[in-house]
């Protein structure tokens, strides 16, 4: 009989239980940027991209920083409790080992980092989405060497893959001219450059044994608020709101591409944009009251880069759809994770979602990364 086989019918009889070389959690691998960050930056040492001073935190857990990027809850994490799976720890923390990596996963997501090894360089440290898949890589030897390949196999291809970077590939690479990327490239050419890239980052995934694997795509990114201090007006970047546009429609097509080629391949594309860009027009709408300052800033110093313990904080972060001057609030990600578990067809337990996203990146709306 079957391995495979037996193993899902001990799985269903053991639920919860922990036999030796027996693994049927289910649970994730996340690979991002800042968006995702849940603290592999603050082990970054030389990294500028760290969210380790207050108010970063501020409304999760015990409110001290712990290495998000936000105040609260990322994207991520609302869509993992949405679907009943655990929050999986940062690649660096030192308490990771393979029982919690059993049990939990591993995020490898790190601020600043991008598809592209050049993105980001100004940062100094962080974890680009190659370095990213070699590190998943030698998770995989770590929990082979424990299981054995057989259950090992199963225990990843049931696991559920999340990759969700592209921002900083635009906002700290080629729209950025101290980056060769910004001369070498035009807009079509790089957005195709980063699909050859991703395509291939996808593939080395899906031959490491991911099956289950979700693409987050970019939101408005000409409305964060470090874009629209680049115009005297405040207005969005329509350029920058473009090119996330463009990501969005290539990422798109690659996916459905992929999901259709590769071998038991559940390989699935999503974007926020519309729903952000309609928040930023209309924040009322949606119970926001300031959709174009970060909700952490230092008085009229701005951008500010990033939140201070001297910085002032709104009265009400509840109502700021940004955080600081890259990022989401708490709230905002429960908005734009709504969407995505709308997109993603979590809602009904189907795993057969309705596939990529349908052209919803037609209208211009921005991108929070
Ligand atoms: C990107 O970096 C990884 C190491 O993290 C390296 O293996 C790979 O060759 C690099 N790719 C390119 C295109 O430079």
């Amino acid at each position: 009989m079957n391995l495979n086989v037996t193993l899902t019918l001990l799985c269903l009889i053991l639920v919860g239980t922990a036999i030796e070389g027996v693994h049927c959690k289910v649970v994730q691998f996340i690979f991002g940027d800042s968006l995702s960050d849940v603290g592999n930056n603050k082990y970054l040492s030389k990294s500028l991209a760290t969210a380790n001073l207050p108010f970063y935190g501020i409304d999760f857990g015990n409110g001290l920083p712990n290495g998000r990027f936000t105040n609260g809850r990322t994207v991520a994490d609302i869509i993992g409790d949405n679907t009943g799976l655990p929050r999986p720890p940062a690649f660096l923390d030192p308490s990771l080992t393979e029982d919690v990596i059993l049990d939990n996963g591993v995020n490898y997501a790190s601020g600043g980092g991008g598809i592209l090894n050049e993105t980001g360089g100004y940062f100094i440290q962080r974890l680009s989405l190659w370095k990213q898949i070699e590190l998943f890589q030698g998770t995989k030897e770590l929990i082979t060497s424990k299981l054995g390949k057989q259950s090992a196999d199963k225990f990843i291809n049931d696991a559920n893959f999340v990759v969700a970077l592209g921002s900083n590939d635009f906002i700290n690479n080629y729209l950025m001219p101290v980056y060769s990327d910004s001369w070498k490239y035009n807009d079509q050419t790089f957005v195709q450059y980063l699909m050859e890239t991703l395509q291939k980052q996808l593939l080395m995934l899906h031959n490491l044994g991911a099956r289950k694997l979700m693409v987050f795509g970019l939101g408005p990114m000409g409305c964060i608020p470090l874009q629209r201090v680049l115009s005297t007006s405040g207005q969005c970047q329509e350029r920058t709101n473009k090119l996330a546009l463009s990501f969005n429609k290539a990422a798109s097509q690659l996916l459905s591409n992929m999901q259709s080629r590769l071998p038991n391949a559940n390989f699935k594309f999503g974007d926020a944009y519309d729903v952000v860009d309609d928040v930023i027009q209309n924040p009322d709408k949606y119970g926001f009251s300031n959709a174009d300052s970060p909700c952490c800033s230092l008085g009229r110093i701005r951008p500010a880069l990033t939140c201070l313990p001297a910085s002032t904080l709104c009265s009400d972060r509840s109502k700021y759809v940004f955080w600081d001057e890259y990022h989401p609030s708490d709230s905002a990600n429960q908005l734009i994770a709504n969407e995505l578990i709308k997109k993603f067809g979590f809602l009904g337990g189907s795993s057969n979602a309705p596939a990529p996203a349908p052209e919803s990146a037609i209208a211009p709306s921005p991108d929070e990364e």
